[in-house]
């Protein structure tokens, strides 16, 4: 009798995977097809906006605009010029600091002198590249690691000689399968506070582009309680893995910043204070 009632619910349950299974991808589909519909609205909404034309900018504000400007002879450096404002905004608070920054992608060494000279006398860097002629911008102050930046074994050596980073600049390969490997070795590894920049993210429909809003969508992961009769607590959602160490993902034209916590967060609370509402919201 027991054997028989086994197996009957064996077979419910078997039949209740065939039942459900389709009816769950058949969701899925839909919100795929749904999130798409939204992307291509907003696509279709930016595609509205008319050019102002060129605008004038200045050095002034920016050192490293100003230390690239400068540069007119002496080791190459090459970036979009609208990363000096984007690199500003999230690096100046490491200035003067104790820092370790690492740029995957050397090319003429030039970057490394710009590093240098922005975050000032404590700061080290790291730089990455496949090309042993690299070696030669290796000094005191600036460690040159030869390797692959999409070789996951490369990366767990590299960890265990530089134990400290805050800052990571991925200015290397530029494929999508190389920036994913980096980013999933490196980002884990950053300081608390730390900034992770992948560049050159060019072209719609771009791959990392893809990867940075899966990684948005985690971001914006809900998982809420409810306690009306707390006001402090009146919405609270628990931070998951990824929400309690990353702070902000940012886009930019051709690039993604990632910011790290500097403390780890537990829950994200949503408290009312006041003591007059309006009757029209819950
Ligand atoms: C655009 S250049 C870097 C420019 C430099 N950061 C600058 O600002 O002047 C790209 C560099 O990445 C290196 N590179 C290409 N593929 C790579 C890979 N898979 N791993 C590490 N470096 C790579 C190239 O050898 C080249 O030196």
């Amino acid at each position: 009798m027991a054997k028989l009632k086994r197996i009957a619910r064996r077979g419910e349950k078997a039949l209740r995977k065939i039942v459900t299974r389709p009816a769950a991808r058949a969701r899925q589909r839909a919100h795929a097809r749904e999130q798409t519909d939204w992307q291509r609205q907003g696509a279709a909404f930016a595609d509205t906006w008319l050019s102002p034309g060129r605008c004038a900018r200045s050095d002034d504000d920016n050192p490293l605009r100003a230390f690239f400007n400068a540069r007119t002879e002496g080791r190459g450096i090459w970036k979009w010029d609208h990363y000096f404002d984007v690199y500003h905004r999230h690096l100046q608070r490491f200035r003067g600091n104790e820092v370790h920054i690492l740029e995957i992608g050397i090319y003429s060494g030039g970057s490394l002198d710009m590093w240098h000279d922005y975050f000032g006398p404590h700061c080290h860097v790291y730089g990455v590249d496949t090309q042993e002629e690299c070696l030669r911008y290796q000094s005191d102050s600036t460690s040159v690691f030869i390797g692959d930046q999409a070789d996951r074994d490369f990366w767990r050596r590299f960890r265990t000689e530089v134990p400290k980073l805050d800052v990571v600049v991925d200015d290397g390969g530029h494929q999508p399968h190389q920036q994913a490997t980096s980013l999933e070795e490196l980002l884990p590894h950053l300081q608390p506070g730390g900034v992770y920049i992948v560049e050159d993210l060019h072209s719609i429909g771009n791959r990392f582009v893809a990867y940075v809003s899966g990684l948005i969508q985690t971001l914006n992961a809900y998982r809420g309680i409810a306690d009306h009769a707390n006001p402090e607590r009146r919405k609270v959602s628990e931070a998951a893995g990824f929400q309690s160490s990353i702070e902000s993902i940012h886009s930019y034209p051709y690039a993604a910043v990632i910011e790290k916590r500097r403390e780890p967060l537990a829950e994200f609370v949503s408290p009312k204070h006041g003591t007059e509402w309006e009757p029209f919201l819950r």
